[in-house]
Parts: structure tokens; sequence; C-alpha cells
């Protein structure tokens, strides 16, 4: 479902190049949880960014879902996290203004779903996560690891294929963040690929399978 190979990303500024990845190779297989851990500025949230077509990689492949990414138009990258690749990010980008539900509609809007068929996805995937209840809540209204559920919630909606998760538990107690593991493999084992970048060690206890970045490359 991921297929990363031979992965170079060097950035430039005017003092330095900082090289992050130096042939990097990533294989995941759908109904598989890698977690993904590396030192602080090793470069793990440049891979996941690449993986997600949101930063372009200066050489290698990428193939997500059968469709390959570097070298891809914005808009087929928009296209593909949009049908297969969901992106959970720490802070969980949630629309202030808008209901945790109108948060999942809008991604389903997007796709082209009509109004009532997106309540209904929507209100279906807050349910795979366990938060059924909080739908007409705003996101000031509801506790940090009830808003990474709608984060996660958001990048499943509708059946994604693909899940990337940067630093999920981050800002969460170990009881949240333990269940956010736990439902991150759930989705795995739903038939989705997930990888999951974290410093947290309680990674080793869910992942399948756990690769870390080191000098740019993936081991
Ligand atoms: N836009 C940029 N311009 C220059 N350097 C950058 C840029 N983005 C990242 N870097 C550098 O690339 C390296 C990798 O950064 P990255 O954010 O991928 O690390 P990380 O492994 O996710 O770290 P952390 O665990 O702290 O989140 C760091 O040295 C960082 O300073
Ligand atoms: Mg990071």
């Amino acid at each position: 479902m991921i297929e990363a190979r031979d992965l170079r990303k060097a950035f430039v500024t005017p003092a330095e190049t900082v090289t992050v990845l130096a042939g990097a190779d990533l294989t995941v297989a759908a109904g598989e949880c890698v977690g993904l851990t590396g030192a602080s500025g090793s470069g793990k949230s440049t891979l996941l960014n690449i993986l997600a077509g949101l930063e372009p990689a200066d050489s290698g492949t990428v193939r997500m879902a059968g469709r390959e990414v570097v070298g891809a138009e914005p808009d087929e990258l928009a296209e593909l996290r949009l049908q297969d690749v969901g992106v959970v990010f720490q802070d969980h980008n949630l629309v202030p203004d808008f209901t945790v539900g109108e948060n999942l509609e809008v991604v389903l809007r997007a796709r082209g779903m009509d109004g009532e068929s997106a309540r209904r996805h929507a209100a279906h995937a807050l349910g795979s996560v366990g938060i059924a209840e909080l739908i007409d809540r705003r996101p000031s209204e509801i506790s940090g690891g009830q808003a990474q559920r709608v984060g996660i919630a958001r990048a499943l909606a509708g059946g994604k294929r693909i899940v990337l998760a940067d630093e999920p538990t981050g800002a969460l107690d170990e009881a949240t963040s333990r269940s956010i593991f736990e439902l991150l493999r759930e989705v795995a084992e739903a038939g989705a690929a997930v990888v999951v970048c974290t410093h947290d060690l309680l990674v080793g206890e869910y992942a399948h399978r756990q690769v870390a970045l080191r000098d740019g490359v993936l081991a």
C-alpha cells in the first residue's frame, strides 16, 4: 500500500545544507501498523509529509495506494489525500468554528458526497473511534484526547486506505495515549496501512513493527 524507494531530501538554507533523507526505503502493507521512531530532528515529519505529498522529495519514488507521488501535479496529490490518504497531525488542525461533525463533513463533501451521506459517514467515523456523542460539540468544548480522536476519525472518514499519524499522542496522558495507539492498530487490522511517527515508547506495545530513522535511512 505504501512503497517508498531511495528517498533523498536536503534542506538548503543560506548557512548550511541539512541532509534529512539519504536513501530511505519503506514498505507498508495493508493491515499493518508501523511505528516510525528516531531522534528529534532525524526527519520523521519530513518523511511523513513526503509520503502524503505535502512536501517534495529531491529524488526517489513513492507509490501510495498504487499512485505515484513524487513528481505528481498538486491537484493529483490533493485527490490522493482526499480519496486514499488520511493525515493525523499532532495539533489535529480542527476548524474551531465548525462542530466536530462539520469538521468531518467538510472533507466528505469535498469528495462529492451529498449533505445527508456526509452526515451519516461522519457519525459512523466518530462512532468507530468511540465519540459518537460529541458530534455537535465544538473543538473548544472537548478534551485533547477527544480532539485527537476526532483527528483520527477525520483521517478515516469515508474509508481511507492509508493513515499517516505524526506524534498523535504528543500531549496526552498514558491511558489516553494507549487508547490512541490501540485505535490506530485497530484501524490497520481493519485493512488500512498505518504509519505512526512517535517518540512515545508505548508504540512498541501496539505497532506490528517498528522502523527507526537514523542518518537519513530507515532500519
Ligand atoms: N523547511 C525547512 N527548512 C530547513 N530545514 C528544515 C525544514 N524543515 C525541517 N528542517 C530540518 O530537517 C530536519 C528534520 O526535521 P523533521 O521535522 O522532519 O524532524 P523530526 O524527526 O520530525 O523531529 P521531531 O521528532 O522533533 O518532530 C531538522 O534538522 C530540521 O531542522
Ligand atoms: Mg516531527
